[in-house]
């Protein structure tokens, strides 16, 4: 679909047909995006909220303008619920440090045993600097999430869950309806990550009535350095700031300092206006074509995936096989005496054949523990890619193996 707005994908890699398929780690930016980051450089570079001059005045209603996009595109009820970050990561990190700050010690954070580093890391460094503790929500056999196990987790001390919306992993999505339903009901904020599901899925905030979501533009078709936190505003202006400095101000004295309102307090030092502008062009990009078009192709090829190598691929193992994936399936290949073939030796093989998948942990090494792997071999898609590249990952697959049995 649309692959020919995709300047990159016209080369070739080892004098093959690119046939990217690491789109879970980053996607690649249509032309219009690129075009846009250009545009903005070559017509309104000014920094923003700080010039009477006219530069300024354009740059800064482009950046507005692109954080009401961004609240149109997940249906927040205001462009006041939107910060601007650098990605899910910086997301994270600034909502586990300052809502952590409203916690006492003692009180609990939930995650989930298949999240990212990045929904993991940043709320134990929270628990070790305010005493807090995290808990864990186990996974069943099939690897997906226990959530029958959720409400024993729960306790009068339980200020939080913070859960991925879709598996960078297995690419399956959790119930976090559910989750949200039963945290509600405790009086339990809950906040998602949304890295690997935004550009895969149609996201409502209000319908789901998460209280926060994070996620980044880079997997999004746009820039890289550009992210987003959303926050329900009355969650949002009970937190204290983040970093200091810049448009997060209203006024500084040495006998202390005032902040700004929302978003702007959260968002110290100079914006990344270039990339709000080049992040409001891919979604305007992802609208023009339908999100949920984008969905259902996206799923057609991972179910295809799924169908061809399980046919064509002796010792195949696909991770929570014939579940609904969003964008992205893992796989391992075992020989006939039951040993791993390196998800990296095969990843160099099918990069010689023009295949680029992502190896290794993911970033997930708890999520590696419970599947008991170094590693697996992740396919991921995006709306570029047809079935071409699924029948050309397959025979390079096939090709890799015979290689390393
Ligand atoms: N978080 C990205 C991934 O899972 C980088 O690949």
């Amino acid at each position: 679909m649309n692959r020919e707005d995709f300047p990159i994908l016209e080369q070739q890699i080892h004098g093959r047909r690119l046939v990217y398929l690491d789109n879970a780690a980053t996607s690649q930016k249509p032309k219009v995006v690129i075009d846009a980051i250009n545009y903005a450089y070559t017509h309104f570079n000014a920094n923003v909220h700080r010039g009477v001059h006219h530069l300024s005045q354009v740059s800064t209603e482009h950046h507005e303008h692109a954080r009401q996009t961004v609240a149109e595109f997940i249906n927040a009820r205001s462009a006041n619920d939107i910060v601007f970050t650098k990605g899910t990561t910086d997301s994270i990190n600034l909502l586990a440090f300052c809502l952590s700050e409203t916690f006492e010690p003692g009180d609990e954070i939930i995650v989930s045993a298949m999240e990212h580093h990045s929904n993991i890391v940043p709320w134990q460094m929270a628990c070790e600097r305010r005493q807090l503790k995290l808990r864990v929500i186990p996974l069943c056999e099939d690897l997906t999430l226990d959530i029958e196990k959720l409400p024993s987790l729960i306790n009068e001390k339980t200020k939080l869950i913070s859960i991925a919306h879709a598996s960078n992993v297995l690419g399956i999505e959790n119930r976090i309806e559910q989750v949200i339903q039963i945290a509600h009901r405790h009086g339990i904020l809950v906040a998602v990550d949304a890295a690997q599901s935004i550009a895969h899925s149609r996201i409502d905030v209000q319908k789901l009535d998460c209280d926060f979501l994070a996620f980044s533009g880079h997997k999004l078709y746009g820039p890289t350095g550009i992210g987003v936190l959303y926050g329900k505003e009355k969650l949002l202006d009970k937190l204290p700031p983040y970093q200091g400095g810049g448009e997060m101000i209203q006024h500084v004295s040495f006998q202390g300092t005032t902040f700004n309102s929302l978003p702007y307090k959260f968002e110290a030092g100079t914006p990344d206006f270039i990339g709000s502008y080049g992040l409001e062009k891919a979604l305007e990009y992802v609208k023009g074509i339908g999100i949920d078009k984008i969905a259902q192709h996206e799923s057609e090829l991972t179910a295809r995936v799924e169908q061809l190598l399980s046919e064509d691929i002796a010792g195949i193992k696909i991770y929570a096989a014939g579940q609904p994936k969003r964008g992205a399936v893992s796989v391992n290949v075992f020989k006939g005496d039951g040993s791993l073939i390196h998800p990296f030796d095969i990843g160099v093989l099918l990069d010689h054949q023009g295949v680029e998948v992502r190896t290794g942990h993911h970033c997930a090494q708890p999520m590696m523990e419970i599947m008991g792997v170094p590693g697996t071999i992740r396919i991921s898609v995006g709306l570029y890619n047809d079935e071409t590249d699924i029948d050309v990952l397959v025979e390079a697959m096939k090709k890799s193996v015979a290689m390393l049995v």
